[in-house]
């Protein structure tokens, strides 16, 4: 059997992917037998070239762009509205170099999965780099009244004014009257193996039955988590974005609807043979 279709990701370093795991997982369930999805570890100095030689030789349909290309492709594709605003790609479809950034989607989408109606809710955005940019993105199109909150807090400044959104910056002191229905943690603080660091200061008060949502998926269950859960909130692993970031890319790249069980399985699998 050939392999005519070819995915991947593009980034330096990649090993540590689990969207080959996701991906190949999900066209072998659809009997998709000539798509094959790999790591493809591309230093930056080599971009723009590699790039051509992806589309051109390598028989590739579109790529998944990982740090630290993320920004840096953007003059070599087309973004579209929403990836040009965010600053970031992390999927390019080669028939016209389209390219758009599949966080915002996978991140709303999991959301809605969750139930969590946005619009006109107050939601605590924690960080303002890449992964915060397109949870903002979404959340203001969605109608939330955002706060930001970043230990860099002229990053966060640069985020609302290039984004165009309407959001309040604050900071630890003065956490607390934002009164969030929803925090969301953007940063990678408390992801593994740092598992027993918490993004949220000890001397701050945490909220009483707020949701979390954080965007680190491993450990599922980080320390932020347990302290909204201690506090009669809801806490949402960040595994579901991932996935679901990752289904948006497959239907662009296929044209079929993506079986998002199929992938979740397949990643939850990946991530206990990595603990094991
Ligand atoms: P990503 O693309 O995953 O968002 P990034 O652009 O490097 O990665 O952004 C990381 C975010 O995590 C930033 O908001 C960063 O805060 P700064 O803007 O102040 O750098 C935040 N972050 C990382 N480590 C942190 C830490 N130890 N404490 C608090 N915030 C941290």
């Amino acid at each position: 059997m050939t392999t005519q279709k070819r995915v991947g990701v593009i980034g330096w370093p990649v090993e540590h992917s689990l969207s080959p795991a996701m991906h190949n997982a999900a066209f072998r369930a659809l009997g998709m037998d000539d798509w094959l999805y790999d790591l493809v570890p591309i230093p930056p100095d080599i971009l723009r070239q590699s790039l051509r030689t992806l589309k051109d030789e390598g028989g590739y349909v579109g790529v998944n762009v990982t740090v630290p290309h993320k920004e840096r492709v953007l003059p070599y594709v087309r973004p579209d509205d929403r990836a040009q605003a965010i600053g970031a790609v992390n999927t390019i479809d080669f028939r016209g170099y389209k390219a758009t950034n599949t966080d915002v989607v996978g991140f709303m989408n999991d959301l809605a999965a969750h139930d969590i109606d946005v619009e006109g809710a107050s939601v605590l955005v924690i960080g303002a780099g890449g992964a915060a940019r397109a949870a903002v993105y979404g959340l203001a199109e969605a109608g939330g009244q955002l706060s930001i909150v970043n230990r860099t807090q002229e990053r966060a400044q640069r985020l609302i004014n290039d984004l165009n959104i309407q959001a309040q910056i604050v900071d630890w002191r003065s956490v607390e009257a934002v009164q969030p229905a929803l925090i969301v943690n953007c940063t990678s603080v408390g992801m593994w193996p740092k598992v027993d660091d918490c993004v949220w200061p000890d001397d701050v008060s945490f909220p009483e039955h707020v949701t979390v949502y954080d965007m680190v998926y491993r450990p599922q269950q980080t320390r932020l988590m347990t302290k909204a859960e201690a506090r009669g909130g809801r806490a949402i692993t960040g595994l579901g974005m991932l996935v679901r970031q990752g289904a948006a890319a497959f239907e662009i790249w296929t044209g079929n609807e993506a079986p998002v069980d199929v992938m979740f399985e397949a990643v939850e699998a990946a991530l206990r043979e990595r603990a094991e």
